[in-house]
């Protein structure tokens, strides 16, 4: 089958490659209809996700048909045939994280949970495409992908939605919308996000759904930021005005409600001696992070106010604003996104037309072309925002 591989840093190639087949006996195979291309995707092209090796299949957005199950599949709940979305953690549903919800965190789905845990202090979950470290799962940008545990994951579609109006159910929209809901939002909130790519639009859009007065989106692309203001949100061009001026301007001096970081550890900062002191620290790899989107959104939320993180980081941070957290009581709440918590609910609203993430969609490309695609998104060019493969 084809499949688009990381050759090597800011390298990907389509490639032939075997097939994949049940390994374990709650596995199942699908075949793939529509992948996608993440902003965690990113991390892992640029080389600031470690352990990623030459070879392997990227991707973990994705959706198909099953074509095959392992004798330990509950087919009452999945069977060949079935239209399935992968939500991109794997979840046993069975271990102490999955019975509290915490699926990323699942206990039992990471074969390289040594790796993790040298790393993170604890393992985390598998997750498809997304280096040694969760597992080295192969991912979906392919033709074809094992899925692990497919009774407790897959999420069917029934009805008639198109494969556009449900694919960002393994990823983007949930993970936005746990960035909303991290906030704990309460009416009159202005809540802040920052990045405006696709899981800050998604956040931003799950912000508006819990009853946020008014949603800020703050990034550089103006494309993006238009995106934002399409849908009625204010917007903050980083680039160009202060933020903190701006934000506590909005608020009566007191700074937003709720804050998002939808940027993670690779955030460009307006002024480059600053962004030139993160990138020099993650150049010689005596830090991991550019965190300057966490950093501002601390400085800038309410005091008592919550700062959600679904922006991704991967080890350790400098001159994170601990005094302003502390002192002015903060609640930083995170998370890889506990996809299959909320699929149940996001699949209806998208059935009731509340929530469209096909709003984001602007680019269609056949998987051959993965790599210009992966161009395109990474360097912001024509106006790309998401991009959806065909295999
Ligand atoms: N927690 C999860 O489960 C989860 C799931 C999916 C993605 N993510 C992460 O969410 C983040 C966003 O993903 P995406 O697909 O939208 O990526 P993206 O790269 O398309 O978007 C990031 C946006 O942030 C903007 N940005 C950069 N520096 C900024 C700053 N200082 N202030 C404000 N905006 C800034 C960029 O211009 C860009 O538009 C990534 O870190 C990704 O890895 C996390
Ligand atoms: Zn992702
Ligand atoms: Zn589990």
């Amino acid at each position: 089958m084809k499949a688009n591989c990381w050759t090597g840093r800011n390298s990907v190639e389509v490639r032939d490659v075997p097939d994949p087949s049940l390994l374990n006996s709650r596995d199942a195979v699908v075949r793939v209809t529509s992948t996608a291309i993440c902003g965690s995707d990113l991390h892992l092209l640029d080389g600031y996700v470690p352990t990623m090796q030459s070879g392997d299949i990227m991707g973990h957005e994705f959706m198909g048909e099953v074509v095959e199950v392992g004798p330990g599949v509950d087919t009452g709940r999945i069977r060949v045939g079935d239209r399935v979305v992968v939500p991109f953690p794997i979840a046993c549903g069975a271990c102490a994280s999955c019975r509290a919800e915490l699926y990323s965190c699942c206990e039992n789905t990471n074969p390289n949970a040594g790796i993790a845990e040298k790393i993170f202090g604890h393992p985390t979950a598998g997750i498809y495409g997304y280096s040694h470290l969760t597992g080295g799962f192969a991912g979906g940008q392919a033709e074809y992908a094992r899925v692990a545990f497919a009774d407790v994951n897959l999420l069917k579609i029934e009805s008639d939605l198109t494969d556009e109006q449900v694919l960002f159910l393994s990823d983007v929209l949930p993970t936005g919308w746990m960035g909303a809901d991290m906030c704990d939002i309460q009416d009159g909130d202005v809540v802040a996000v920052w990045g405006a790519g696709p899981v800050g639009q998604m956040a931003m859009d799950g912000a508006r759904v819990l009853g946020a007065e008014e949603v800020v989106a703050i990034d550089k692309e103006d494309y993006r930021l238009d995106m934002a203001a399409a849908e009625g949100y204010t917007t903050i061009d980083f680039e160009e005005v202060d933020v903190r001026s701006a934000l506590l301007e909005m608020t009566g001096g007191r700074g937003p409600d709720k804050c998002v970081d939808a940027v993670g550890l690779e955030a460009t900062h307006g002024a480059p001696h600053v962004r030139m002191y993160d990138r020099g620290k993650q150049a010689v790899r005596s830090g991991t992070e550019r965190p300057h989107a966490l950093r501002q959104a601390v400085m800038c939320c309410r005091s008592g106010g919550v700062v959600s993180v679904v922006g991704v980081y991967g080890g350790l941070m400098d001159k994170f604003p601990a005094g302003a957290w502390m002192n002015r009581s903060l609640t930083l709440r995170t998370g890889q996104c506990h996809v299959q918590r909320y699929l149940d609910r996001l699949l209806g609203l998208i059935e009731e037309g509340t929530i469209d993430p096909t709003r984001v969609i602007t680019h269609r490309m056949p998987l051959a072309e993965a790599p210009h695609a992966f161009e395109l998104f990474k360097n912001k060019q024509d106006d790309c925002e998401k991009v959806v493969l065909t295999p």
